[in-house]
């Protein structure tokens, strides 16, 4: 009995699979499955296999220094270099993180006919450190080395370098200035009052200037030339992509036109922020499955991107004197008075008239949300919006 029970069975199970897949195979979802292209299955890479199907040695887009790939800002780099070769002592280059301080400085460096240069990564936390970055530069070979002189302390570093410099000029190049003390900055304007051949090439963020103008009128007054990074134009922006790739080995027109055009207007040609959309365009390419790189890879472009995008763009087009207010905002929250006093009062006829100035430019900062207030008592206190706050970020 339970043996015709469980062939009975069997044999019904059989005949419902049959069945059953007869009916799965006409149902329309399979006809429709068994239609579709095949490239929408999609092939899984690694990150490698991507990138050697494409002969790249490796992610293009990371945020190394690379000044060899330098592009654009030629207006810039050729003022600098001119006010370089005229040996003026203090040149300035200011811009937002990312805008390319760094890597202009690296390529000056690699490219300054004639001069012996130092470049310097951050400002020294003391003067004494100046004593020992300077003997490092000029030390002699080791077999010299117990005869030859060397600096004692910070007092004999103009005397030294004068004597070791003769005609010959030095360059030296020092990034993050923001970060240095005021004694610094001091010991920097001594050393270009007192040695005859040395110019210092300065790199900051914005706000580096305003703080100068607060603090230390003297040096600010020292500074032959101040230059403003900010973004490149289309043309540099395909050509940063383009050097990118080529350098790993790639062609150079892996990123279609209208990829370009897309990353153009998301990153303004703000250099990390296009390095930043590029990659992620491989990235999706790899995670999706897509040998090519498509406009259609990035679909799900997030709100707070095109936020980005927008306010990079309203940044660019502000007048002087709201970019003024906003880095001032940056470092605290202050009242329209406040304000007034960190600006320069020269163009105003008194300081009522700045403060008037002031509150009409912080009205169309209210309104168009990139500032916010608080009222205290009497006066109200602005500060930035989080979101302008991401542009004027200080590193
Ligand atoms: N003109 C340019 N040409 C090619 N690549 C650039 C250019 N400017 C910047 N980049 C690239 O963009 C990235 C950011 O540049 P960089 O680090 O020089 O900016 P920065 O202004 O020094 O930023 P931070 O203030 O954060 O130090 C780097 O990877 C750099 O290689
Ligand atoms: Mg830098």
């Amino acid at each position: 009995m339970e043996e015709e029970s469980d062939k009975t069975d069997e044999k019904s199970t059989n005949i419902r699979n049959e069945k059953s897949l007869e009916e799965i195979n006409e149902s329309p979802a399979v006809r429709q499955e068994a239609e579709k292209p095949k490239k929408e299955v999609p092939i899984v890479f690694s990150s490698s296999e991507w990138f050697s199907a494409k002969r790249w040695s490796n992610n293009p887009f990371t945020f190394s220094i690379l000044p060899s790939l330098f592009v654009g800002y030629k207006e810039q780099t050729s003022r600098l270099m001119l006010f370089l070769e005229e040996k003026h002592k203090f040149l300035l280059v200011v811009g937002p993180t990312g805008s390319g301080k760094t890597t202009l400085l690296k390529w000056i460096q690699g490219n300054l006919p004639g001069s012996d240069t130092l470049y310097i990564g951050k400002p020294p936390e003391t003067p004494a450190d100046f004593v020992d970055i300077f003997n490092d530069k000029f030390k002699a070979p080791w077999f010299l080395r117990p005869f030859s002189p060397k600096i004692k302390n910070i007092y004999q570093v103009p005397d030294f370098l004068n004597k070791r410099l003769k005609k010959k000029h030095l360059v030296v190049f020092i990034d993050e200035i923001h970060e240095a003390d005021l004694e610094i900055l001091e010991w920097l304007r001594v050393l270009g009052d007192q040695v005859d051949n040395i110019s210092f090439l300065l790199s900051g963020l914005p706000s580096f200037d305003h703080d100068l103008s607060t603090k230390l009128e003297t040096f600010r007054k020292r500074i032959t030339a101040k230059i403003e990074l900010l973004s490149l134009t289309k043309e540099e922006t395909q050509q940063l992509i383009q050097r990118r790739i080529q350098h790993v080995g790639g062609q150079g027109n892996e990123f279609p036109q209208d990829v370009v055009d897309f990353i153009y207007s998301r990153s303004g040609g703000f250099p990390r922020e296009v390095l930043r959309l590029c990659d992620e365009f491989i990235n999706q390419a790899i995670l999706k499955g897509s040998p090519d790189i498509s406009l259609d890879l990035l679909g799900g472009v997030t709100e707070e991107k095109i936020e980005q995008q927008v306010y990079l763009d309203v940044l660019e087009k502000m007048t002087p004197m709201q970019r003024e207010i906003l880095e001032v905002l940056a470092q605290k929250p202050l009242s329209p008075g406040q304000i007034a006093n960190s600006l320069n009062l020269e163009k105003y006829k008194s300081r009522q008239h700045a403060v008037r100035s002031v509150n009409n430019i912080l009205k169309f900062l209210l309104k168009q949300d990139y500032v916010e207030r608080q009222q205290f008592e009497k006066t109200f206190v602005y500060s930035l919006t989080p979101k302008i706050k991401t542009l004027m970020v200080k590193a």
